[in-house]
Order: C-alpha cells, then structure tokens, then sequence
C-alpha cells in the first residue's frame, strides 16, 4: 500500500497544468505521418485529471482505485511507470510471478495481464536480471477494481468527462488485444461472481419460460458448469471449451462458440437479458421487449462496444450423459510428411459429416502431429461416438495412416467430460493470432485448398518452417436451426463446421520491424492462403486478425453490420467505448506505435 501512495505523490510532482473545470473539453490535436488527429486525454497533456481528481475518483469508488503496477516489476528494481519511478524488487513476489507466469486463472485474477502477451508489449517480463527495464508497455495506468455497479459507472462517467481512455477487462483472454489500452483507465469487471439459477423464465425471446441463470459479469465457464451440474435437476449451459474464459464479456459479446454449440446453438443464441451501464452513465436493461436494439448488438456485435455488461441471463439445459473420445498422429506413429497431411485430410474431410452427427470437435495441428482432444458427443452414448467415428477409422486404416485412438468413454454427465477431456491452457509467449471459418461448401468443395492452406500456416515462408501452428473447433452453430436473426452474429456462420485458429510466435524481444514483417505474413500470406480456400467462410469476431481489411464484411456481412453501426452511434456517439475492428470505429486509429487512441479529422 505504501507503493500506491507513494506513486500518488509521484504524480502530482509531473508537469500538469490544471484544466479549468476538466468538463469535456475538446479531444486533443495531434499530428501523426502528416495527418490531423484528435485524441483521448493521456498523462502529460494538459487535460489529464489532477491528482486531486483521481483522489475524488478513488473515493467515488470506496478506495478501489489502483495505479497498474504490472506483477512482474517484483523482478525487476524499478518500475518506470506513467506517473513516476517506483523500486519494486521483492525475491518472494518475483518467484510467485515466475512460476504462475503460464497459469490462466492466476492471470485472470491480476488487475490487467493479459495472457497472449503480444499485446501488452513485452516491456516488463519475468527476468532474474533485476537491473533490466520494467515499463508499463501497452497496459494501462490506473484500474478501478469494480465491486458495485456503482463503481463501474463511476469509471464511465470519469473516463466520458475526461476523454480517457477505457478499456473493460476480465479475464484478460482477449487474442486481439481489446481487453488493453496504452495509459487508459481500467475497469476489472472480475469481482462480478454472482450467479443465480432461475426455474422458470419469465418471458424471454419468443416467449421463453424455461430455465435460466443470471451470471455476474466476472463469472467464468467451468465455474459455472460446476454449480449448473450442482443444481436439482442438474443442468448446463453454452460455455467456451476454454475453462476459464468468461461467459458475460467478450465471449458473449462476440458470439461465443463451445462443446455445446452444435446442440444449443452460440452462447449470444441463448441469451436472455443483460444489465448493463451505458456510454452515458445509466444502469439499464436490454432484453427482448426493453432496448431490443441494445440486446440484439450484445449477442456478438463486438465486446466492449456498446456499454459495460453488469450481469448477463442466460438459458440452461438438461444435463446429458455424454460420450467423448480422441485421436492422435504424431512422429512416434510416422515422420513421414505425406502421411501425416494424408491423415489430416481425411479427418477434416469429415467435418460436415461430424456436425450433422451432432458432434463438437476439438482438435490442434502442429508440425507432424494432429491432436483431436476430444471429440464431444453430448447426449449419446459411447457406442452410439463409436459408430459416428467408424468411417474415419477407416479411412485411416485404408490409407495405411496410423493412429492412436482409445475406445470412447461415456461420462454420465456432460460436466463430467469436460473436466476429464478439456484441459487448462497455459499463458502463451508473444504469438500473433489469426483465424478463419470454413463454410460447409468449402469443406464439401475445396478440402484438399484447406489442406494446402493449413500447410501454409505450419510454414508460411522460407525461413519460418514449421513455425506456426493451428487450434480447431468443429461445430455446426446451425444444426440445430435458429431462427433467422436471432443473434447479431454473421449469417455464414451458421453455414459453417470449422473455426481454425493460426498462430505464429514471436520473440519476446522482437523489434517493431520484426512485428511488422509478422504481421505482413499474417496477413498476406496466412489469411489469404484461408480466405482463397474457403470463400464461403467468415471471421469469427474474438480469434482473428485484429487488423484484417474488410473486418466489417468478414465478421457481420452486409445484413447485420450496417443495424449495429447505427446502434453504436444510437449508445454511444461520443466513443466512449472502443474496441478495435468494432462497428462504428472507421473513424478511430491508434497512432504512434500502438499508443495514443484518435478520431481522424
Ligand atoms: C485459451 C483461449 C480459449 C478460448 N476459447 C474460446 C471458446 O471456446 N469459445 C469462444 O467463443 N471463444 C474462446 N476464446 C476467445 C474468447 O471468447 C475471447 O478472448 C473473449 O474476448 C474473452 O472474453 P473475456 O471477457 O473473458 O476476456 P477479456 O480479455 O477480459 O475481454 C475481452 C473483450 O471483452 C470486453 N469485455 C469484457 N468484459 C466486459 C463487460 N462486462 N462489458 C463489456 N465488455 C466487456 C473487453 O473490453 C474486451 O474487448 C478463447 C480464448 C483463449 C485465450
Ligand atoms: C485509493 O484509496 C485506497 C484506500 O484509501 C488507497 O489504499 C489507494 O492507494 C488509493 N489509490 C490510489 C491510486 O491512490
Ligand atoms: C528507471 O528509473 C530508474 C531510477 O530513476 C533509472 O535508474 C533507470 O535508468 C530507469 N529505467 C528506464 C528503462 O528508464
Ligand atoms: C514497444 O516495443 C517496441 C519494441 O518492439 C519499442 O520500440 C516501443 O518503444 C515499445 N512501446 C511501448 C509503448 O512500450
Ligand atoms: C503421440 O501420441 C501418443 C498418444 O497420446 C503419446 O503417448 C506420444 O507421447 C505422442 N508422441 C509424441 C512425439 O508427442
Ligand atoms: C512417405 O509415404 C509415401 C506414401 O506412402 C511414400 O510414397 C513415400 O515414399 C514415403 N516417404 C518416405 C521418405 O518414406
Ligand atoms: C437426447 O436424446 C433423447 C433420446 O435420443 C431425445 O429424446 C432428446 O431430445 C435428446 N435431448 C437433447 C437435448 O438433445
């Protein structure tokens, strides 16, 4: 605590001017590569609220106000923040650091970490080398951690009036690096655990009484599978396969995909109602008959762009018992490379033929190896998976490709597989993420393009053999029809059976040259070598290229993005909120190197 209130001194000794009132005064006037800009409000301008004023913030907040202090500075002598020099070396922290360093959930539980670090800059890192430089790279400068909605419209309205920056974080899962923002105010929505199973709904979509939960906007997926299994009689809900990202934030908020989407549909398909706190500062309800238009955008217009989600209510289902299985080839099976793509190409040949058996797949690609883990039958039995997966054993076997495959196991519950099948995933290094949707006619039509595609994004140039690698996710968000509309989600999602995630690691060093040359292959390469195979396909909102051209058409397409444009501008004009390649933000640019947020003039 010393720490924090040292930095508070810290910050009155910097050069800020006092502004009048500080009430809404204009962006500010930059100049960026001979453009004009105006821009948020960031420490050093003349706009930046007074120490005083975040002062009256932290009351407004019961003294929930932090400066961001990244947990690694513990390695480091000094952290060399926004507002000052603090020391910060301390043996025991830095060794907690090191090793939870690959732990998800000690990392959703931080103020701000972010577990894909490429956006965070790499600029304070585990180190035993404490003389090395701690700077708070593309992570904010102050974070409220909200307990009451109170405290989260108190962010709001501090962020609006002073035009700061604002950046929602939860979990801190955020691929596309949304869930950051270089000097902005934080808002930490993790605290937000409440979680409450209803029996019957009163009115939702479509006259809905069935079963619901209402989830705090903090709660996380298999902590809320555990209690939904829990209740009498047990139930489940749309959850991501990851256990630890959250339900009610950006996975809600941009459709959100997982082992039950094949059944139920996406998690935005089985939304009830949110509560949320607006651009402007009030608490309101969106739901089916109340702010439809608001309703509508958060199931998969984009997170953290129309407001801030409080609590969410979802519906629930009867659990099943279920059955899963895997299925492995990899070098201690065969190193030979036509083999091995042989062997890939069967098993996703089978995609549309896994979906329409009502399956979900899990499954990555690295050099030589194919990892299906699991495959998920939810309310079938083992012999039932064993008989949906006969075809592909044989092919297999016909094409003289080995494998490893144990007999599927039935779980009498759902939960159960998934505690037993799905495993946690650890923090990765600085990787640049990019992601493509097959259509079922690309499947059906151009398997061997998908194919072809994937060996691009193993190897994508000369010098990065065997450098990337793929995370897939067979389901069929339309099998089980939903009516037209339902979501605000892209409509050749529903057409589709596989979202495949490409990854390319980086060093934690790398220069901006570097980044930039990546980023080039990401784009140029990668994702084209995907888009030319499966022209039917999609991006999905929350595991793409942040920056890909066309994001408006690539994410929503021309029936939804134009309504959630003018949604954005109906809740937010001013651009309080903002998220990259979120409707409405064609006039938004982070400039100078990954920092400063500005409107284009
Ligand atoms: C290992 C891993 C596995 C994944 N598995 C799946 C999966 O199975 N299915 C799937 O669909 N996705 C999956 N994802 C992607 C995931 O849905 C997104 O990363 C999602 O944005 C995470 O949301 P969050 O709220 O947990 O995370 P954060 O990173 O904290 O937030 C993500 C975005 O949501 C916004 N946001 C957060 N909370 C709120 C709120 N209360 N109100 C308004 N905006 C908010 C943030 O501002 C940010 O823009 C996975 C990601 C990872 C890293
Ligand atoms: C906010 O107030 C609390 C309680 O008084 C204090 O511990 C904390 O350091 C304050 N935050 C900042 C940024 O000064
Ligand atoms: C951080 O601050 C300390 C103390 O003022 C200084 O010695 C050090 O050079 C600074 N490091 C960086 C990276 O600016
Ligand atoms: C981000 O990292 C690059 C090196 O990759 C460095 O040049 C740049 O100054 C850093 N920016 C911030 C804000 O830390
Ligand atoms: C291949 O998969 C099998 C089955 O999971 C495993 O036992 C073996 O260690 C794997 N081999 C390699 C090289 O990863
Ligand atoms: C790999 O397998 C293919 C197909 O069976 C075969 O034609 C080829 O000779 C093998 N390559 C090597 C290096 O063994
Ligand atoms: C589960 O299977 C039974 C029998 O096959 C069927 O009647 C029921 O509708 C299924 N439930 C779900 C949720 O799919």
């Amino acid at each position: 605590m010393a720490v924090f209130s040292f930095l508070f001194m810290g910050a009155s000794l910097l050069p800020v001017i006092a502004h009048g009132n500080n009430h809404q005064g204009p962006l500010v006037p930059r100049t960026w590569e001979g453009k004009s800009y105006g821009c948020k409000c960031y420490f050093g301008d003349e706009c930046w609220p007074t120490p005083k004023r975040w002062k009256a913030l932290n009351a407004t907040v019961g003294g929930n106000l932090a400066v961001i202090v990244p947990p690694e500075s513990a390695c480091h002598n000094f952290f060399n923040g926004t507002l000052g020099t603090i020391p910060t070396y301390d043996t025991a922290k830095c060794a907690e650091v090191t090793a939870n360093y690959p732990s998800e959930q000690w990392i959703n539980e931080q103020d701000a970490t972010l577990m894909w670090k490429y956006f965070t800059n790499s600029s304070c890192v585990p180190t035993t080398d404490p003389s090395s430089a701690c700077t708070p790279g593309y992570y904010g400068t102050y974070v409220i951690r909200a307990t009451e909605k109170a405290h989260i419209k108190a962010g709001v309205d501090f962020a609006r009036k002073n035009h700061l920056r604002l950046i929602v974080r939860n979990t801190g899962h955020d691929f596309m690096g949304r869930s950051t923002g270089w000097g902005a105010l934080v808002i930490n929505t993790h605290r937000f655990q409440d979680v409450k199973f209803i029996q019957s709904w009163n009115g939702g979509p479509g006259g809905y009484t069935g079963s619901a939960v209402t989830v705090g906007a903090g709660v996380q997926g298999r902590a809320l599978l555990r209690q939904a299994v829990a209740q009498n009689p047990p139930v489940t809900v749309v959850t991501g396969e990851c256990p630890t990202v959250g339900i009610a934030g950006g996975f809600v908020q941009g459709g959100g995909h997982g082992p039950l989407t094949t059944i139920f549909g996406l998690a935005a398909d089985t939304a009830l109602s949110f509560d949320v706190i607006t651009a402007d500062g009030r608490f309101v309800t969106a739901d089916e008959q109340t702010n439809p238009d608001l309703f509508w955008a958060l199931k998969g217009g984009g997170p953290g762009t129309y407001g801030v989600v409080v609590s969410a209510s979802f519906k629930t289902f009867a659990e099943r018992h279920s059955a899963g299985a895997t299925l492995y080839i990899n070098s201690t099976l065969t190193t030979n490379a036509t083999v091995f793509w042989e062997g890939v190409r069967i098993f996703h040949g089978l995609a549309n033929y896994f979906v329409d058996n009502g399956l979900y797949v899990y499954f990555s690609i690295g050099p030589g190896s194919l990892r299906v883990r699991p495959f998920v039958a939810f309310n079938q039995t083992s012999a039932q998976l064993e008989a949906v997966l006969a075809p592909l054993k044989a092919d297999l076997t016909a094409a003289g490709v080995p494998f490893y495959s144990a007999p599927a196991v039935q779980y009498s519950s759902f939960f159960d597989l998934y505690l037993d099948l799905f495993e946690d995933e650890s923090a990765g290094p600085p990787t640049l993420t990019s992601g493509w949707v097959f259509g079922r006619a690309d499947v059906d039509n151009n398997n061997d393009g998908i194919v072809e595609a994937m060996k691009t994004a193993i190897s994508p140039r000369a010098d990065l053999v065997n450098q990337g690698y793929m995370v897939g996710h067979l389901f069929g968000a339309g099998h089980n029809p939903q009516p037209a509309g339902i979501s605000a989600t892209n409509p050749r999602f529903r057409t589709a059976s596989d979202l495949l995630l490409y990854l390319i690691p980086l060093p934690t060093d790398a220069t901006l040259a570097q980044k930039a040359d990546m980023q080039n292959v990401l784009a140029h390469t990668v994702d084209r070598a995907m888009m030319e195979a499966a022209p039917n396909g999609c991006a999905y909102v929350n595991e793409a290229d942040p920056f890909q051209e066309n994001w408006q058409d690539h994410f929503w397409g021309p029936s939804v993005y134009p309504t959630l444009k003018q949604t954005k501008k109906a809740w937010d004009p001013e651009g309080v909120f903002y998220a990259i390649s979120t409707p409405g933000t064609e006039q938004w640019e982070v400039i100078e190197y990954g920092t400063r947020l500005c409107k284009k003039l």
